[in-house]
């Protein structure tokens, strides 16, 4: 494994966060070791901004949408994902999945505390179970953003258990996506996006300096050319 690189901003202004829990969670942080004890394992700013933003000018107004996020960690971006579906005005939820019992009840105090709960349904358990389950009655999924597991294999069988529920127009967002493996290792996240265009075609975007360990943040697009 190559050595961690963290993208996780500091010092920023607050007031950009779409959510006062984010902040509270943010006040005084300086250090990654600092943001780990605060708000766990997640994207962190300039990521939820991007996600936010992306969801404001993606999600339609017109439909109920159904947001998925696989890895709740604390529960952080299910904030900003619960955030952009009230500030859009839309209807729907956001259903996150974690396998961790301890991550689930910290999850809740902070959806609890940042008054999105209500729009939020919190799957425990392991995603390759709980995910296709919980998909069973759902389509026309517009927004999956998969953050459990990132390894190349566990990778692939999220993304192919959300694809046939995708719209035409769906995005799918990856965290962790810098090439951080060596040769002989799996190649997690960034092994996958290498694979994607010879098997789903599509298009992808990968921002490199957002997130921490491993950094980046891909978006990829269902339909190519519209
Ligand atoms: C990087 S953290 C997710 C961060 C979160 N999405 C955020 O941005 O705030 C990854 C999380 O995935 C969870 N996880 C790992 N494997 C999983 C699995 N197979 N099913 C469900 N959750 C899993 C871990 O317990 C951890 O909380």
């Amino acid at each position: 494994m190559k050595h961690p690189i963290y993208h996780r901003m500091f010092g920023y202004n607050l007031g950009l966060l779409p959510n006062p829990q984010l902040a509270v969670l943010e006040h005084g942080v300086t250090t990654i070791d600092q943001a780990r004890q605060k708000s766990g394992a997640t994207i962190g700013y300039p990521g939820w901004g991007l996600i936010y933003h992306l969801l404001l000018a993606h999600l339609d107004r017109n439909r109920e949408e159904i947001i998925i996020e696989t890895g709740t960690n604390w529960g952080c971006t299910t904030i900003v994902l619960a955030q952009a579906l009230i500030d859009a005005g839309c209807r729907g939820r956001v259903l996150t999945f974690e396998l961790d019992p301890d991550n689930a009840s910290r999850t809740q105090a902070n959806l609890t505390a940042a008054n999105v709960a209500s729009r939020v349904e919190l799957h425990l358990g392991d995603s390759r179970q709980t995910l296709p389950k919980a998909l069973q009655d759902i389509s026309g999924i517009r927004l999956a953003f998969l953050d459990a597991s990132h390894l190349y294999h566990d990778v692939k069988q999220e993304f192919e258990t959300v694809l046939p529920k995708l719209s035409d127009d769906a995005l799918v967002i990856f965290d962790n996506t810098y090439r951080i493996a060596d040769e002989g290792e799996d190649q997690r996240v960034n092994g996958f996006l290498r694979d994607m265009p010879a098997l789903y075609g599509g298009n992808l975007v990968n921002m490199e300096f957002v997130s921490w360990y491993t950094p980046g943040l891909a978006i990829w697009q269902k339909q190519g050319v519209l």
